[in-house]
């Protein structure tokens, strides 16, 4: 153990222990979305099932609500609902990572785990950190037990990497398939074109490159968190891109792919994943069951708002809960909660009328079967409007006091809207429309105590969670 790894591993349980019982008093403290223990959150990492648990690490900025250094913090749970804190898994404490052990994966195989991420190294000078001065390092940290590491080691360095790119070539995503192993990795080209770089292994240490998936057209500068899956057959790719038009500052969606990823093939148009407001950077894996779970940030790097109400106790962020990705009708992803959410529902389900008001714990599954326009409010304050003449829906906060600067956002269905569930845990909430073909995402910040909720168009069903 270096010198440095020896003091942040002290240091970061003492920042945790001092700010606990802040962290704790918080009213808008999730109940069953994981969240850090202190400090800041970003994107999941190296989710997958380990020694019979789910295991979920996450991008983790322990001494900065705001950000700072990234950890890889790391969390369990038996029904991906309730997670048990573990020591940080990754410090950023080698000179190949010490700017922060950024994005990655983990692939387990014979009862070891092997974590790839990103190595993020900012060298001193006056570079402009994108074509110059940085380091972006594929390494790899195995483990034996899933909570303590054997070994760290730097694999891939920028000059691996094809001609062409910039110094961000980042988020290592690796799995198993056909006797091989396959990375993906996001990148941007100097001429500020986002894409994901392919490579392909037969030891797990050694990466050749044999392809890369992009537009024929630039579409963004950048792609982030690659993710690339097959269900029923067909072959997704998922990423995260900056630099293009969307509702949100950063877009987040999937493309199909048309023939075979490590030859010839072409990316489909781009669907987006979530219209809400705080949805970024998903991961997904294949649990025991053999379901694809995805799992997103719930929150929007460089946003003009914020969730100023839990960084006052010092804490920021959190995940959107754990979805199954199926594919529906014309191959399009559906996202649906884990069915281990419906366990949580209070065994006594509230029935409320069209328009009828109902006072519930912010802790709620909400489900109707509306057959045309309808307008759901939450804490008098969150709306969800739906026009049946355009198939419409919008989200928008009417009462700023929630919002901590969120304002409207919209989607346009593809078939009118015959489903609404509305999952609310104690500051976001997460509904799934036309079952889970349309997404919203968002944080929310209401009063303690009681919310009140009006769905006006549909009879509902309430539960507590
Ligand atoms: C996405 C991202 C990744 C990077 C990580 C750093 O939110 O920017 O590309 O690895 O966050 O925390």
């Amino acid at each position: 153990m270096n010198a440095l790894q020896r003091d942040l591993k002290n240091l970061v349980p003492l920042v945790e222990s001092l700010g606990k019982e802040t962290v704790a008093a918080d009213p808008h403290r999730q109940r069953f979305h994981l969240q850090p223990p202190v400090g800041w959150l970003n994107d999941p990492n190296g989710l997958c099932v380990y020694g019979g648990q789910y295991h979920a690490f996450f991008q983790y900025g322990p001494f900065d609500v705001n950000g700072g250094v990234k950890h890889w913090g790391h969390a369990v749970s038996t029904d991906l609902l309730h997670w048990e804190q573990l020591p940080v898994m990754l410090y950023p404490d080698e000179p190949f990572d010490c700017h922060g052990a950024y994005s990655g994966s983990a692939l387990v195989e014979d009862g070891t785990m092997y974590l790839y991420y990103t190595g993020n190294v900012k060298h001193p000078g006056n570079f402009d950190y994108i074509k110059e001065g940085r380091g972006h390092n594929v390494c790899l940290a195995v483990s034996k037990d899933g909570v303590t590491l054997d070994s760290k080691q730097c694999l891939l360095t920028n000059r691996d990497y094809p001609a062409g790119l910039t110094c961000h070539v980042r988020d290592p995503k690796v799995f198993a398939y056909e006797g091989r192993y396959y990375m993906v990795l996001g990148a941007r080209t100097l001429e500020d074109k986002g894409e994901v770089l392919v490579l392909e292994s037969t030891d797990k240490l050694r990466w050749t490159h044999i392809n890369t998936l992009t537009t024929p057209e630039p579409f963004g500068y950048m792609w982030e968190c690659p993710d690339l899956f097959c269900l029923d057959g067909q072959w997704y790719l998922a990423v995260s891109p900056q630099g293009i038009q969307c509702q949100n500052v950063y877009g987040c969606g999937w493309f199909a792919i048309h023939g075979d990823w490590r030859g010839d093939c072409t990316l489909s148009e781009f669907h987006e994943l979530d219209a809400g407001f705080d949805y970024y950077a998903p991961q997904s894996f294949v649990d025991g069951n053999d379901r694809r779970i995805q799992i997103g940030w719930m929150g929007m790097p460089d946003a003009d708002y914020g969730n100023a109400p839990t960084v006052a106790y010092g804490w920021q962020h959190c995940f959107t809960v754990p979805r199954v990705l199926t594919a529906g009708p014309d191959g399009i992803l559906l996202q649906n909660p884990v069915p281990e959410l419906d366990a949580q529902r209070s065994a006594a389900a509230l029935h409320a009328a069209s328009g009828e008001e109902v006072f519930l714990a912010p802790r709620f599954d909400l489900t109707a079967a509306p057959a045309g326009d309808f307008c759901l409010t939450v804490a008098q304050g969150v709306q969800l409007v739906y026009t049946e003449q355009d198939c419409t829906c919008t989200l928008r906060f009417t009462d700023p006091a929630l919002a901590d600067g969120r304002t409207v956002r919209r989607a346009r269905l593809a078939a009118p809207c015959r489903s609404l569930r509305v999952v609310g845990d104690n500051s976001s909430l997460e509904i799934f429309l036309n079952g889970g073909a349309t997404v919203f995402s968002t944080r929310y910040y209401p009063a303690p105590g009681d919310v009140n909720i009006k769905l006006t168009g549909a009879a509902c069903e309430l539960c507590n969670l």
